[in-house]
């Protein structure tokens, strides 16, 4: 029996296609089949990545993920994707996924990684992830000799992010959307509000970044965070 053909999950990057490591590169143009999460409706951001390395002779999957959850859960959606990538790998196709900034960071790439994993090896390239990008963008060292960093998806229950903050020295702010004005709430009552950096689309085209108490909007773009460290500066 012949050996399945290889999988990668490949970490494109935040969003500036210069930021794609040289494996990266390397495997997205020799692949047989692309594969990349999308919405509903609409494009890729992974795809619209790497799109000036592909060839447009590659196969591509499209695994679009619902904004109705509830009909569509992500799980059957990602588990169908699972399958069609197995019918390519057993033909001996080999198959690279996409997956913005690093594929381990809170990437939607993980929930497919153990059934791929059952079909044949998986490899996984590290990116670039949001959190370094926007660090550099920010100007915004992350952390320095024993600073604690906390991750805290704003999603949280204020009275867990608040927790979670005062454990932190450096903390960084992802998931931001709706939930900039919670956020901004509890910045200003732990009285970090004046430290706190937000930047959305890092390293886009597109990026706006400023000082978070001059944002005036109560909501955020999906692709947002918030800098905020305990002292001001990782200095
Ligand atoms: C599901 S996580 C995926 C993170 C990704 N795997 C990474 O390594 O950066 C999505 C969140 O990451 C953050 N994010 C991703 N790309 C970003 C960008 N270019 N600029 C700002 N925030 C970004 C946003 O907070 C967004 O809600």
């Amino acid at each position: 029996m012949t050996e399945p053909a290889k999988i990668w999950g490949v970490g494109v990057g935040p969003g500036d296609p210069e930021l794609l490591t040289l494996k990266a590169h390397r495997i997205i143009t020799n692949a047989d089949v692309i594969a990349y999460p999308a919405p509903s409706e609409g494009d890729s951001l992974a795809r619209s990545i790497v799109a000036d390395y592909l060839s447009g002779a590659q196969k591509e999957i499209v695994i679009r993920i619902s904004m109705d959850p509830a009909r569509f859960p992500p799980r059957d959606v990602y588990d169908q994707a699972v399958e069609e990538i197995g019918r390519h790998t057993a033909s001996g196709q080999s198959v690279a996924i996409l997956c913005e900034g690093d594929p381990f960071f809170y990437g939607s790439f993980m929930y497919m990684f153990e059934k791929l994993a059952q079909l044949g090896p998986v490899e996984v390239i590290p990116g670039v992830s949001s959190m370094m990008a926007s660090a550099a963008a920010l100007q915004t060292p992350l952390a320095s000799r024993n600073d604690v960093i906390c991750v805290i998806p704003a999603t949280l229950e204020t009275d867990d992010i608040q927790t979670r903050l005062d454990a932190a020295d450096m903390a960084v702010f992802i998931k931001v959307g709706r939930h900039l004005a919670k956020i901004k709430a509890v910045l200003q009552k732990a009285g970090l509000l004046e430290f706190a950096h937000y930047i959305e689309r890092a390293t886009m085209m597109e990026e706006q970044r400023s000082p978070l108490s001059e944002i005036r909007s109560d909501t955020a773009p999906y692709f947002s965070m918030i800098l905020v460290h305990r002292r001001g500066k990782a200095l």
